[in-house]
Formats: C-alpha cells, structure tokens, sequence
C-alpha cells in the first residue's frame, strides 16, 4: 500500500511543471560553450537550426531576443508548436529506390517554382539581428531559390528590400489590414510594382497579442489595436489586386472550408508562432483536423503551414498530411546574425535534413509522401503536454 509521504510526492510531480526543452540536448554546449557572449561561433560549426536560437540567446540583448522569441501568455502555444512534432511517429519504409529524392525537393507554389517544400515566413524588425536586415533575407532566399515572404512591417522598405532582389525573383508579401482603402491598394501596387507574386493576408491577428516576455522590453506586436476584418472583407481585397489573396492564420477547418468558399487559391495554417493567442492547436494539429474533417482541401487549393519548424522531419510531417510547403521564421531570424551566409546555410541545412529523412523513410520522391508514413493513432498523439 502506499504511504500517505509516497502519495503526496506522487501528487507533487504530477503537479509540478514539466520543464520545457527548447531545443533538444545534442551537444552544442559541449562544443561551442566556451565562446564568448559578444562572439559568434563560426558558421561551419552551425549544424542545424536550432543551433542558431542558441547562438541568438547569448548574443543579442535582451530587448532584440525578448522581441524575437516572445509568445503570447504564458508561451504554452509556442512550446506547443515546437512539442508537437516530437509526439507524432514515422512510419519508414526500406529496400525502396531513393537515390534521386534531392531532385525532387522542387516545388511550385502559385504557379512559381522553387527549389524545395521550405519557405521564409514573414517577421518584423529583422534590423534587430542584422543592419542590412531583410535584404540578406531576401537575397539568401534568390541564392537558395526559396520563397521568401516579406512582412509588411520590415525594417526595410518594399522598395529597398525589391533593389534587392535578384533579376526575376518571385517572393510573396505579407499584408495587415490597418488602413483605408486607398492605403491598402497603393501597398498592393507596390508590391505589384516589386514584382511580388503573392499576397498573405494575416488573419490571425484581429487583437493585440498578449505578450509578457516582450512588454517588459517595450517590444510587444508592431501591428497593434483592434482590427476589422471578415470574410467579406477578404473577398472584397480581390477587388484591388490580381494577386492571389492567401489568408495566413487559418486555425480550424471551418475556418478552412471558408476559406475555400471564399474563393481563396490557398491557405496558411499558422498561429504566428504561438505570439497571439495562447492555448491554440500548433500547426500539425489543425493540419491533422482538416485531414480528417476536410481532407479534399488539400487536393483543391495549396496549404501552407508554419510554427515551430526547426528539423527537415518537422516539414516532412506537414506534408504528410497534405501541406504543400512548410516555413518558418525564427530560426532564419537568428540565421540573420550571420548576415547572407546565415541564412543560405539555415536553408541548405533544411533542404539537406529534408532530403536524407525522406530517403531514411523510403521516399524516392518527397512528394509522394502521404500520411501512410505517420503513424496516425500513435497513444502518446493525444493531450498536450504528455
Ligand atoms: C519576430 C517575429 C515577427 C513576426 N512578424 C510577423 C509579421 O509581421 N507578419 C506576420 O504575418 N507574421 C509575423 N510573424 C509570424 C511568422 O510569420 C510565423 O508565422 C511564425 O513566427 C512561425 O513560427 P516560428 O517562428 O516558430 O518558425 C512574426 C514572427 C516573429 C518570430
């Protein structure tokens, strides 16, 4: 029988807070420890993307990291965004041929091609890891031919970070809804004039975030107040550009099937990296929702999804369930501490991590894969923080 003294150390751990591994211990302390806070370690020995966000912690101050990896509350949506991954198996297949899947990693994403399943999600103030800012961002991404989505509140002007960019490069431009009419078109003919290619439309965002880690560095949302907008709204912005309009934030399938009712040639499931609203689904949960619930989306318009994607297995288990392309923005944040070479390294290292994961599971070609190769009702799949 158990004593009372048992019992209620039982009751203790059950209660006590799990602590929260940011990252995985894969040794960087041990080889890298040793550098000094004002120093970066040398980009060679950068092996992954979470190795950038440590890299960050100990170089920037605290206002720019505060700004940086703020979440919304008490950061239960960003833990849980990274944590979901790692609660959802593989199912690998062997003995198949997989020597050409590099060259399958091209992908199209509204009628562009790009050279893998793997984009930059839009942030703000990159000023705040590097004084060229978005233009290394946007010029890593022509270097590496990915799509790189640039926010709307960038320290860079639209016109800046366009000189920037390299003859023909097609990129995609984040949009908030908080002026007139006028303002709203006048901004989607400077993207047009950028040669953007794409608008994303964040909806996810009609409040203020509520940020603690970075209202005590005064660095809470750039896009404050409360915002109007419906989905009449959404289709009324068809009428002021011929852009595809991709509504970013999308969090269930209702809001899903609206999508589609709307007309919208894609979606973005996204909770902005768990800065909004604390206690929503990460990114694999809605997209696993809308695999059960609506799985023909996936079939009749392109799904983007983003939050908490640091490893080539993460973007793999979005696309396992139908995402056409995966991004992610703070780990290129922090890639930017490097300038250009950062952030071409963060995107090879994905594309590499991309392509040996899916040779390890039997995939010839990384589009082929499908949820066939995750493990669906894994036990451990349910609950948050199990
Ligand atoms: C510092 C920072 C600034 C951001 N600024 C914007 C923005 O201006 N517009 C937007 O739609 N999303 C913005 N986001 C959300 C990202 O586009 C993206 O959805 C999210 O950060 C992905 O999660 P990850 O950072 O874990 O990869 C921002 C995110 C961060 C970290």
């Amino acid at each position: 029988m158990l004593s009372f003294i048992t019992l209620l150390s039982l009751v203790g751990s059950g209660l006590a807070v799990r602590p929260f591994l940011g990252s995985a211990d894969t040794g960087i302390e041990l080889a890298l420890g040793s550098t000094a806070n004002d120093s970066l370690p040398d980009l060679k020995n950068i092996v992954g993307l979470p190795d950038f966000e440590w890299v960050a912690e100990r170089y920037l101050n605290a206002t720019r990291w505060s700004f940086f990896r703020t979440g919304a509350g008490g950061e239960w949506s960003y833990r849980n965004n990274l944590e979901s991954y790692g609660r959802l198996r593989f199912r690998p297949r062997v003995l198949t041929d997989i020597t050409r899947v590099e060259a399958s990693l091209n992908t199209t994403l509204f009628g562009h091609t790009f050279s893998a399943p793997f984009f930059m999600s839009p942030f703000g103030r990159a000023e705040f890891s590097h004084p060229d800012a978005e233009l290394n961002l946007v010029r890593g991404a022509a270097e590496e031919n990915i799509l790189y989505i640039a926010s709307m509140h960038a320290s860079k002007t639209l016109d800046e970070i366009s000189a920037a960019k390299a003859p023909g490069q097609v990129t995609g431009h984040q949009f908030y809804n908080e002026g007139t009419d006028a303002d709203t078109l006048a901004y989607f003919k400077q993207v047009e004039a950028a040669g953007g290619k794409a608008i994303f439309f964040t909806v996810d965002s009609a409040g203020d975030g509520n940020r603690h880690r970075a209202a005590r560095w005064n660095v809470t949302s750039v896009d404050s107040g409360y915002t109007y907008a419906t989905w009449d709204y959404y289709k009324h912005l068809g009428n002021l550009t011929s852009l595809p309009i991709i509504p970013k934030g999308i969090q269930t399938v209702e809001d899903a099937k609206l999508a589609v009712a709307a007309g919208a040639p894609g979606i973005f499931i996204s909770n902005h990296g768990g800065r909004q609203l604390d206690f929503v689904p990460s990114a694999l949960e809605v997209a696993l929702e809308i695999y059960e619930e609506a799985p023909e989306i996936f079939q009749q318009i392109e799904v983007y999804a983003d939050g908490g994607v640091r490893y080539g297995s993460d973007v793999l288990k979005l696309m396992a369930l139908g995402v056409k392309a995966v991004g992610a923005a703070r780990p290129l944040a922090f890639a930017n501490l490097y300038g250009v070479e950062g952030i071409k390294k963060a995107l090879q290292l994905v594309k590499h991590e991309i392509a040996i994961d899916a040779a390890n599971m039997g995939l010839g070609d990384v589009h082929q894969i499908n949820a066939s190769y995750i493990k669906l009702n894994n036990p451990t799949w349910n609950g948050w923080y199990s």
